[in-house]
């Protein structure tokens, strides 16, 4: 039996993920629409603690100010009557078509400054609700065919939205940061700002660069033929894993947005080893909300949709235990250092060690013994197997 997952446990979810009615490019809804007041209550019962929403998941696309103003309010009721936290708000600058060409990068000028308009509007509603993420994905910003767009134009489009959306946050004194999302492609042929490290690369590119990091997304680096684990890694290493979307993909094909441990499951086992018990040499932690960007498969009825909602905090619970018990087991540390994996930890040259003693060191070099450590192996496979043997829990 895997334990109930409790507030403490930190896990939320988008509105659109259980809220799927599983339109896809070929089929249309195989589910009824989802109140989300009903789907905040539905998800408070499973012990989530969050929940996060697009402004047109929450209030349609083109509703009156009044109306609104009153799903704002009953949204608001349903968060003080179930004690869930609205953590993070996005704006949905993909679904209308309008925003076909993008938003903040589209060719139309007019486009753009509506899609501005747009964003601030949905940033004053996240800081009224007290989210403290403003995720970003620019689904649209990005091209078909490499003629269509000009890249260093667009580029220039973004950062300037960008860093107009993190001035406007920094002049209203919100306590809000921006969490770019990468994706590499779907809707688009090709979306700007594809991977983790092109977005960090980016974001050392912005004015206000220090309230901005990411919300990297499990499936949309796999999709690139990338590792979730050492994405996220490097933007905490980066101090900007600002939020993450956990949930599953299996290989390089469309965006599946499984249920979370669903897609590879070792290296979910990795994330959340990295999640929960931090780098094996100590160094920057994560401790943001456990968030699912999921969508329950198209096969799954109503209560299917509730079902895949508990499985991926099920999932995270499992693979939190099981983390543990490999970060604690004696033969597990003994392996790090038989794969020196600790080693890695201490710098260089030493702490008053300049180059030049280095190169006056025979030792390094001249006297090295290259061939004998050459021979020495890594023992890697072995310290792989001890962490598929936890991960199974056969240990
Ligand atoms: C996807 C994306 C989206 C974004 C969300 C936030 O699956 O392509 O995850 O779901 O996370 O729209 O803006
Ligand atoms: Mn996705
Ligand atoms: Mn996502």
């Amino acid at each position: 039996m895997v334990r109930t997952p409790t507030p403490d446990d930190k896990f939320s979810f988008g509105l659109w993920t259980v809220g799927w009615e599983a339109r896809d490019q070929f089929g249309d809804a195989s589910r009824p629409h989802l109140d989300p007041i009903e789907s905040v209550r539905r998800l408070a019962d499973l012990g989530a603690w969050g929940v996060t929403f697009h402004d047109d998941d929450l209030v349609p696309f083109g509703s009156s100010d009044a109306d609104r103003d009153r799903i704002i309010a009953d949204f608001r009721k349903v968060l003080d009557e179930t004690g869930v936290v609205c953590e993070m708000v996005t704006t949905n600058t993909f679904s209308h078509p309008i925003f076909k060409d993008g938003a903040f990068t589209s060719n139309n000028r007019e486009v753009r400054r509506y899609g501005l308009r747009k964003v601030i509007r949905n940033v004053d509603l996240a800081a009224e609700l007290g989210a403290e993420t403003f995720v970003m994905w620019g689904g649209r910003e990005g091209a078909e065919y490499d003629g269509a767009k000009d890249i260093n134009a667009a580029l220039d489009r973004y950062r300037e939205g960008i860093d107009t959306v993190a001035g406007y946050i920094k002049d209203q004194g919100y306590d809000l940061r921006i969490a770019i999302e990468p994706k590499p492609n779907e809707p688009r042929g090709d979306i700007l700002l594809p991977t983790v490290g092109h977005a960090l690369g980016f974001i050392a590119e912005l004015e206000h660069g220090d309230i901005v990091g990411l919300n990297p997304e499990v499936g949309h680096e796999q999709m690139a033929g990338l590792n979730y684990t050492s994405g996220i890694a490097q933007a905490l290493w980066a101090g900007k894993l600002f939020h993450i979307d956990l949930n599953g993909q299996r290989s390089i094909k469309y965006d599946q947005d499984l249920v979370f441990g669903h897609g590879d499951l070792l290296s979910a086992f990795f994330t959340v080893d990295l999640i929960e018990n931090g780098f094996v040499g100590g160094g920057p932690r994560y401790d943001g909300p456990r968030h699912f960007d999921y969508k329950p498969s198209r096969t799954e009825d109503v209560d299917g949709v509730w079902v895949s909602a508990a499985a991926n905090m099920s999932t995270y619970i499992v693979l939190k235990e099981r983390a543990a018990a490999y970060r604690a087991d004696p033969e597990v540390q003994a392996a790090f250092e038989a794969s020196r994996v600790t080693e890695l930890a201490v710098p260089t040259l030493g702490a008053d060690e300049k180059l030049s003693d280095v190169l006056a060191d025979r030792a390094t070099f001249e006297d090295f013994d290259v061939d004998a450590v050459a021979e020495a192996g890594y023992a890697f496979v072995a310290l792989n197997q001890l962490a598929v043997e936890h991960a199974l829990g056969a240990r």
